[in-house]
């Protein structure tokens, strides 16, 4: 079954990817799982500077699901272009690197630098991490995030993801500003805000005190999410939220996703998106279609 999936610019061999903070920057998942097979990897997401993160515990496991305050830690954009991009580009699938900053100059000089590099497929701009103070709030007001979508297009010609924050009243008109400002697709959702309490100690379990929820608990908001906005935006979207099952997938497709992440899953089972690549043909004929791109959005509603 031909399972490529086109997101306005960007090509997939198929619709089932990983999402950022949950395959660090792949290298840690070799021995686990069939890189060239993934419709896509997208690595844990870079700043412009080195970042130490958020003080721990930085996870905590809760009832069908986790909370996670990692503050995005990480090495920075100058050591990810130097050391980490040329082992992903190697791989044998698509790479959508995902950046976050805390102002407009920030992006546009991770654009500039990304535009010039070869075998990225995408980018996708984390405006939606819960757990990172200071800067400007890119991902709440749909003015800014329609701004830092223009700037990176601007500068960059690669195609653009807006990875939203469901920490809103409503994700609709953030994801049509984007839409309008030129994002190829938006990534529906990153985490809930959260927190988890140790009573005995009267004191929160996360360092940081607050924490994003991911995992099976979220599934139900996201497909409600994904829903809504794709009755309202024409670009696509990619699904994310406690995807673990074939069962999981064909929902988001169903509700509205042209693609799906697979995030907190990877952390007890690395094989899974390999796993749900295989099962997909099976679950797209059970509903007599021949492609993904046929049951997308399909839900029969009242
Ligand atoms: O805290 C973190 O690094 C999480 C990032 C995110 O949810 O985007």
């Amino acid at each position: 079954m031909d399972l490529s999936v086109s997101l306005n610019r960007l090509n997939l061999k198929n619709p089932i990817l990983v999402a950022s903070g949950t395959f660090g920057y792949a290298r840690e998942m070799a021995a686990f799982v069939d890189f060239a097979e993934l419709g896509g990897i997208i690595p844990k997401t870079v700043t412009p500077a080195p970042r130490p993160g958020n003080p721990p515990p930085r996870t905590v496991e809760t009832a069908s699901g986790m909370l996670n305050s990692i503050g995005l830690d990480n090495d920075g954009f100058d050591q990810f272009v130097a050391e980490k991009l040329p082992y992903l580009t190697s791989l044998g699938t698509s790479v959508i690197v995902n950046v976050a900053g805390k102002t407009m100059e920030e992006f546009e000089r991770m654009a500039a630098v990304l535009s010039q590099q070869s075998g990225i497929a995408a980018v996708e701009l984390n405006i939606s991490c819960p757990n990172v103070s200071g800067g400007v709030d890119f991902g709440t007001d749909p003015e800014l995030a329609a701004r830092v979508v223009t700037a990176f297009r601007t500068t960059c010609e690669l195609p653009v993801i807006a990875k939203l924050t469901p920490n809103v009243t409503s994700v609709v008109p953030i994801a049509k500003a984007v839409a309008d400002a030129g994002a190829d697709a938006v990534s529906l959702v990153n985490t809930f805000q959260g927190m988890a309490i140790d009573w005995k100690r009267r004191k929160p379990v996360l360092g940081n005190i607050l924490g994003g929820l991911s995992g099976p608990a979220i599934k139900p908001l996201a497909l409600r999410i994904v829903w809504q906005v794709k009755r309202a935006v024409s670009i696509p979207i990619i699904g994310i939220g406690g995807i673990q099952s074939i069962d999981d997938v064909m929902e988001f497709l169903l509700a509205g996703a042209s693609a799906v992440q697979i995030g907190t899953a990877n952390f007890y089972n690395p094989g899974l998106a390999n796993q749900l690549i295989r099962e997909l043909p099976d679950a797209i004929r059970f509903l007599r279609a021949e492609t993904p791109k046929d049951i997308v959005g399909t839900l029969q509603t009242p």
